[in-house]
């Protein structure tokens, strides 16, 4: 703290950062299994609030209360339904009502055991009861495993914006077990595998490669087969997503993040279907439909584009929704622009596992974008509805 003095008045200057250290654990053997010691370690000497959702609960509920039980943690189960509509300040609140009706503490700790809604509403009610408490995620989706439950942002939807009303707060710990997405449904695979391989186009050629080779695998195994590359691709992509958020983890320090690619168009998308279309569905199309605007612009090579839309194509990944009309387009890059404080920063790569950004908005024109779009159309577009 500095002193100063500045027209005769005192003038205390405060300048502190905001330091965040944890880690993100990728389990060997399942962390609900009573031999694994993970969630234990973590829960110890502290009460918990373990926030779930209906399905997970059905699922997995009576082997998280067994193992609870099994090594007498002082940890409570509530369930709340947490769907994208359901992604609201009043869900946040919800959460906010359970940590009161629980008496949590300002060293206890809520726990996000669900997909990355569920992570994104307990961060925000972690971020507000007490201005602040502790939260550790145990992710159950593979896209809150690779990004929603790995980064500080938690978020809710609020007036016709997604994520509007949000926090930036890092966890105590993330706790990932693969094991959970065998009973994860194609389609929400498939969301993750949108993820994975935006990470791959942005930063890395090999796990690209990887994805090449074993992504349909990946998706029809439930990520079981072949193990160790299910391992590994979560893994790498995990530590690819931390790399690029430690920079910069409360984006102040500049609005161009790689890890933007596929959410520029994307969350209007979302909103303009009415959250029929998922996260990681409007994520894909984004990346299609960005990745040939950098065809367009000469800064993507055409045989690189043709091998990314194989990629989508064995992946089955979306390339198009009837949502994505000139008008929603054009919304869509007003609100990043907006977001971003003035520049659209849009992410496009430059070759496979390089990217770099179209700054303004002015640049996207709307000749550029229909060029775009007739260029996906040549592919054949494929819509989510289409999809096996
Ligand atoms: N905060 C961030 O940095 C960040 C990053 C990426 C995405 N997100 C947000 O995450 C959300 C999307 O996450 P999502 O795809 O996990 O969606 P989700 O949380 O809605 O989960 C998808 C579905 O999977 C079910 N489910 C969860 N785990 C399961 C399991 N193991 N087995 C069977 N079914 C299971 C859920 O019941 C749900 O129906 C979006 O709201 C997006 O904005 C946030």
């Amino acid at each position: 703290v500095g002193r100063c003095f500045r027209r005769g008045y005192p003038l205390a200057r405060l300048t502190c950062k905001l330091i965040a250290s944890y880690e993100v654990e990728v389990c060997e053997r399942s962390a609900l299994d009573l031999t694994n010691p993970a969630i234990a370690q973590l829960a110890k000497g502290r009460r918990s609030l373990i926030i779930t959702t209906p399905t997970v609960h059905r699922l997995y509920g009576a082997a998280l209360r067994r193992y609870l039980g099994a090594h007498s943690l002082d940890a409570r189960v509530e369930v709340i339904s947490a769907g994208e509509r359901e992604k609201t300040i009043d869900s946040a609140l919800r959460v906010c009502a359970l940590a009161k009706k629980h008496e949590l503490g300002r060293r206890d700790m809520l726990v996000a055991f669900g997909g990355g809604v569920c992570s994104d509403l307990v961060k925000l009610a972690a971020a507000l009861v007490r201005r602040g408490i502790p939260y550790a995620c145990l992710p159950t989706t593979l896209i809150g495993q690779v990004d929603a439950a790995v980064g500080l942002k938690g978020g809710v939807n609020y007036k016709s914006s997604k994520n509007y009303l949000g926090c930036f707060k890092a966890p105590l710990h993330v706790i990932v077990d693969p094991a959970f997405l065998a009973t994860l449904p194609k389609r929400y695979l498939r969301c993750g595998m949108a993820e994975i391989l935006k990470m791959a186009l942005i930063r890395d050629a090999d796990l690209f490669s990887q994805i090449e080779s074993f992504g349909p695998l990946l998706i029809a195994s439930g990520f079981s087969s072949p193990d160790e590359v299910a391992r590994h691709v979560i893994g790498r992509s995990i530590a690819l997503m931390m790399e690029e958020l430690e920079p910069n983890i409360y984006e102040d320090r500049g609005l161009q993040r790689l890890v933007d690619f596929g959410h520029s168009f994307s969350p209007r998308m979302e909103l303009s279907s009415g959250y029929r279309l998922q996260h990681g569905e409007a994520v894909a199309i984004d990346m299609a439909l960005s990745s040939a605007v950098a065809v367009e612009f000469g800064l993507l090579r055409r045989g690189d584009y043709e091998r990314i839309m194989a990629v989508f194509e064995a992946l089955n990944l979306p390339t198009h929704d009837d949502v994505c009309t000139m008008d929603v387009l054009r919304a869509a890059l007003s609100d990043s622009t907006k977001h971003r404080a003035g520049n659209l920063n849009l992410v496009v790569p430059i070759a496979i596992g390089t990217a770099t950004f179209v700054v303004n908005r002015e640049q996207v024109t709307d000749q550029a974008l229909q060029l775009a779009l007739r260029r996906l159309g040549r592919e054949g577009l494929r819509g989510v509805a289409q999809r096996s």
